[in-house]
C-alpha cells in the first residue's frame, strides 16, 4: 500500500513538474511573442518616422516583372529607377535568386534601404507541379494537401519568393467559371479545412523561417459567385449567404495566421470588392481583427473606373485606400495620386500610415530588414532543383487526387502483364497539358514532366506492348487521325483513352458556356467504342465536365484532372493498382449546363419534387433531372466498403457544452486494401431561416485492409449546428435534426436527434 501511495505521489509530482514546465514554456513563448511584437512595432514606427509621404506611398506600390502577367501591363521603363528611389514596395513575377537579388540590390540603393517583397502565384507547386488545387481537394486528405503547400513553399522560397498569392479559397458552385480549378470546390465546411491546411503549409513554422512563404487568401470576397460563371462578373447575394457560405474559409485563413489577403475583381451587391469598406474595414479588419495587409487584385483599383464606381484613378486611389486596400497591384493609382490626395487633405494620412505599417510589419516578420538577401542563396536554390522528396509527394498526391467514377466490370486495375494496351487520345504523350493553368514550370522543364505514356509504359512488363495513337487534338474538328487510332485499338486487349480539356481551358478568364468534352474527342471515343475493346477512360480537366454519353456507355472512368509533374506515374499507379483510388468529388458534376449552379446543400423549396420523374408544378425542370450526374463527395474504390449501424450516443443534445457522438461501422468487404472517406451530413429540419437539405459536418478518411472492420465516431456539438439568422446572429436553434452517414452526399444511413437549450 505504502509503495503504491509513494508511486502515486511520485507520479503526481512528475505530472505537476510537467504541467509547470508546459505553463512555463507557454509563458516564455507569450513573452517572446509579445516582445517580438513590441520590437517590430517599434522598429516600424522608427522607420516610418523617417519616411517621406512619397516613400510611404512607394511601399503601397507593386509592379510586375516583365516575365509573366495575368492582366494588361502598363509599360513603365522606369521601374528600376523607382526601386532605387524607394518608390516600390513589392514586385510580382520576379523569381530566382539571380533576378530577385538584382532587384533587391537596387532597393538597397534607396535612401532608407527598405527591402522589396517578392510575390508570385505559387498555386500548385513551383517548378515541380502538384495536382491543381481542386484535384488535391478530391483527396479529402488535409495532411497531404498541407504538404503540397509546404513543399511548394520550400522550393519557391529557395528561388527567392517571399510571398505566394495562394491559397485561393473562393467557394464556387459554378463549373462554367474557369477558376474553380484553383479552389476547394463547392462546400464551405470542406473549404474551411483546406484553407487552414494550405495556409499552414505555406507559412510552415511561421514567417521568419527561411523556408516559409507568406500566404495570401484570395479573392476577398465572393468572386466564385460571379453571375453566369463569367469571369470578373458581378456578384449579387444576401449578406446571410455571404457570411454563411462564402466568408468562412477567409475567417479560417485569418485564424490560421494568414499574412495577407487579396481582394477581388467583382463587385459585391454593387460595390467593387476593391472599394468595399464593409468587406475590408468592417468585416476583415474590425470584426476579424486582421493584422496583415490587403493587396488589390491585378489592376483592380483602376478597374473601379470601368465598373462605373469612380471617375478616374485619382478618385479610385481615394476610394480604395479608404476601403482598406493596402497595396496597389499594377494599377498605379496610389503611386500617381495618393500623395497628392493626402496633401490636398482629401485622404487622411493615418490611412496611408496604417497601410504602410501593415506592409512593413510583414517585411519585418519575414526577416527582410535583418537580411534583405535572406532568400538569395544560390546554393539553396540549386539544392532544391527537382527535389526527389517533392517529386515523390507529387506522385503520391497525384494518385490520391484521382476519382474513380465507374468500374462496372472491375476492368481496373489492369494487370501489368496485359499483352497489348493502346493509349489513345490527345493527352497520351502530351507534357505541358498535365500541369494545369497556373503552372510556373519553365519550358525547359519538359523532360521533368512524366507523360502518361511514359508513366504507363514504365510499369508494364517488358514483354508487353504499349501502342500509342493521338486520335485527335483537344479542341478542333480534325478527324484525320481517327483511323490510326481505330487501328491501334483493334490491336489492343485494352484501350486507355485519355481525353479532356487543354491546360489553358480552365483558369483565369477561361469561363466556358459549354463544358462538354471539347472538339471531336467524344466522336473519337464513340469510334473506338465500336471496336468492342474494353475501354478505360481517363478525363483530364480543371473543372467538372459534362460527358453524358461516355458516363452512360463506358464502363470504366477515372477523373484525373491535371495532376502535375508526376501525372504519368500517378495515373499508372492507379491504373495498375499500386494505389487503390479513394478520391471523392469536391463539386457536383452536372448533367447539363442548364442545371448550373448545382450544389448538394440546396434548400428544399416549398415544392420539392418527390422523385426525379415528377415535374408538374414542383421545383424541377421539365426536360432535365434535378440530380447531378455524379454527386458531391462521390468516388469509388477497387474494393467495397459497407457502412452500417449508425448509432447516436443520445437523442437529445442539451446546452452549449453538450456533445453527441455518432458512431458507425465500416467494413472492407471487397478484395483490396483501401481507403474510404466516411462523410457525416446533418439536416436542420426547421429553422427561423430555411436550412439546406444536407450539410457536411465531418469526414474521416479510413484505411482498412480487406476483410477489416472498424467503428468510427464523429462528435456533434451545438457549435456545429450554428448558422446565421436573418439578422446575421450566429446562433443555434432548438429543434429536430437528421444525421446522415455515407460515402457521398447521397448518404442515406440516417438517424435523428433533438437539440434543446
Ligand atoms: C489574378 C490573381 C493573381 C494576380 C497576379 C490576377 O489576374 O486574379 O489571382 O494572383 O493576377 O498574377
Amino acid at each position: 500500500m505504502a509503495i503504491k501511495e509513494e508511486l502515486h505521489s511520485i507520479t503526481k509530482s512528475i505530472f505537476y513538474i510537467k504541467k509547470m514546465k508546459t505553463i512555463f514554456r507557454i509563458l516564455i513563448f507569450l513573452s517572446v511573442f509579445k516582445s517580438f511584437g513590441q520590437e517590430s512595432e517599434k522598429f516600424v514606427a522608427d522607420l516610418m518616422s523617417k519616411m517621406t509621404l512619397e516613400e510611404k506611398v512607394g511601399q503601397l506600390n507593386q509592379y510586375s516583372g516583365e516575365w509573366a502577367h495575368t492582366g494588361p501591363v502598363t509599360k513603365d521603363g522606369e521601374k528600376q529607377t523607382q526601386i532605387k528611389k524607394g518608390m516600390v514596395g513589392s514586385m510580382l513575377n520576379v523569381t530566382t535568386v539571380k533576378h530577385t537579388t538584382e532587384l533587391q540590390k537596387m532597393a538597397m540603393q534607396s535612401r532608407l534601404k527598405i527591402p522589396l517583397l517578392f510575390g508570385q502565384d505559387v498555386i500548385h507547386g513551383f517548378r515541380i507541379n502538384y495536382p491543381i488545387p481542386l484535384a488535391e481537394v478530391a483527396s479529402w486528405d488535409m495532411s497531404v494537401i498541407e504538404k503540397s503547400a509546404r513543399y511548394a513553399a520550400v522550393e519557391a522560397s529557395a528561388y527567392g519568393v517571399h510571398w505566394t498569392f495562394a491559397p485561393m479559397i473562393d467557394i464556387s458552385r459554378d463549373p462554367r467559371w474557369g477558376r474553380v480549378m484553383e479552389g476547394a470546390g463547392e462546400d464551405t465546411f470542406l473549404g474551411v479545412q483546406v484553407a487552414k491546411a494550405r495556409v499552414k503549409g505555406f507559412q510552415g513554422n511561421g514567417l521568419g523561417s527561411t523556408d516559409a512563404v507568406m500566404a495570401c487568401a484570395k479573392h476577398f470576397a465572393a468572386y466564385g459567385a460571379a453571375v453566369g460563371g463569367r469571369d470578373y462578373n458581378s456578384v449579387d447575394m444576401s449578406l446571410r449567404q455571404l457570411y454563411e457560405t462564402y466568408l468562412p474559409p477567409f475567417k479560417a485563413a485569418v485564424d490560421a495566421g494568414v499574412g495577407t489577403l487579396m481582394n477581388s475583381f467583382n463587385d459585391l451587391n454593387g460595390v467593387p470588392a476593391t472599394g468595399n469598406k464593409f468587406l475590408q474595414r468592417e468585416v476583415l479588419k474590425k470584426q476579424w481583427d486582421f493584422k496583415g495587409f490587403v493587396v488589390s487584385d491585378w489592376g483592380s483599383i483602376g478597374e473601379m473606373i470601368q465598373h462605373g464606381f469612380v471617375k478616374d484613378n485619382y478618385q479610385a486611389a481615394k476610394v480604395a485606400i479608404e476601403a482598406g486596400s493596402d497595396m496597389d497591384m499594377e494599377s498605379r493609382s496610389y503611386k500617381n495620386h495618393l500623395a497628392q490626395l493626402v496633401n490636398e487633405g482629401k485622404v487622411d494620412s493615418k490611412l496611408v500610415d496604417d497601410a504602410v505599417r501593415r506592409i512593413l510589419l510583414k517585411k519585418y516578420e519575414l526577416g527582410l530588414f535583418k537580411d534583405p538577401f535572406k532568400f538569395s542563396n544560390q546554393k539553396r536554390e540549386d539544392s532544391q532543383f527537382n527535389n526527389p522528396a517533392h517529386r515523390k509527394h507529387a506522385r503520391d498526391i497525384g494518385a490520391k487526387s484521382i476519382v474513380l467514377l465507374k468500374n462496372e466490370k472491375q476492368l481496373l486495375p489492369l494487370s501489368k502483364k496485359t499483352k497489348n494496351i493502346a493509349l489513345i487520345g490527345p493527352f497520351g504523350k502530351a507534357v505541358a497539358e498535365n500541369l494545369g493553368f497556373w503552372s510556373t514550370s519553365w519550358p525547359d522543364d519538359a523532360s521533368l514532366i512524366v507523360s502518361q505514356f511514359q508513366g504507363i509504359r514504365n510499369q508494364m512488363d517488358a514483354n508487353s506492348n504499349l501502342i500509342y495513337a493521338k486520335g485527335c487534338n483537344v479542341n478542333d474538328s480534325d478527324k484525320s487521325q481517327f483511323n490510326e487510332a481505330i487501328e491501334a485499338a483493334k490491336k489492343a486487349d485494352v484501350v486507355i483513352m485519355t481525353l479532356g480539356e487543354a491546360h489553358d481551358m480552365s483558369g483565369e478568364a477561361k469561363s466556358r458556356s459549354s463544358i462538354q468534352l471539347p472538339g471531336v474527342q467524344e466522336e473519337l471515343l464513340k469510334e473506338i467504342h465500336k471496336t468492342g475493346k474494353p475501354i478505360v477512360l481517363l478525363i483530364n480537366a480543371g473543372r467538372p465536365l459534362i460527358f453524358n454519353w461516355a458516363a452512360d456507355t463506358i464502363e470504366t472512368i477515372a477523373y484525373t484532372w491535371w495532376l502535375g509533374s508526376e501525372a504519368g506515374n500517378s495515373i499508372a499507379d492507379v491504373v495498375f493498382g499500386n494505389y487503390n483510388p479513394a478520391g471523392k468529388l469536391p463539386m457536383s458534376f452536372p448533367r447539363s449546363e442548364g442545371q448550373i449552379p448545382i450544389y448538394y446543400n440546396h434548400y428544399n423549396t416549398g415544392r420539392p419534387a418527390a422523385n426525379e420523374n415528377e415535374t408538374s408544378y414542383v421545383s424541377a425542370y421539365t426536360d432535365e433531372k434535378n440530380s447531378p450526374k455524379f454527386p458531391f463527395g462521390y468516388g469509388l474504390s477497387y474494393t467495397k466498403f459497407d457502412i452500417s449501424n449508425v448509432k447516436l450516443s443520445k437523442t437529445i443534445l442539451k446546452s452549449e457544452n453538450d456533445v453527441l457522438t455518432v458512431s458507425v461501422a465500416i467494413e472492407n468487404t471487397g478484395n483490396f486494401d483501401g481507403e474510404e472517406v466516411v462523410q457525416l451530413y446533418i439536416r436542420d429540419l426547421v429553422g427561423s431561416v430555411v436550412r439546406p437539405v444536407k450539410e457536411l459536418k465531418g469526414f474521416q478518411k479510413i484505411f482498412l485492409k480487406k476483410g477489416e472492420k472498424k467503428e468510427i465516431s464523429f462528435d456533434i456539438t451545438p457549435e456545429n449546428l450554428k448558422f446565421y439568422d436573418d439578422t446575421l446572429n450566429y446562433i443555434f436553434e432548438e429543434g429536430d435534426f437528421e444525421v446522415f452517414v455515407g460515402n457521398s452526399s447521397d448518404a442515406e444511413l440516417k438517424s435523428s436527434f433533438e437539440l434543446i437549450k
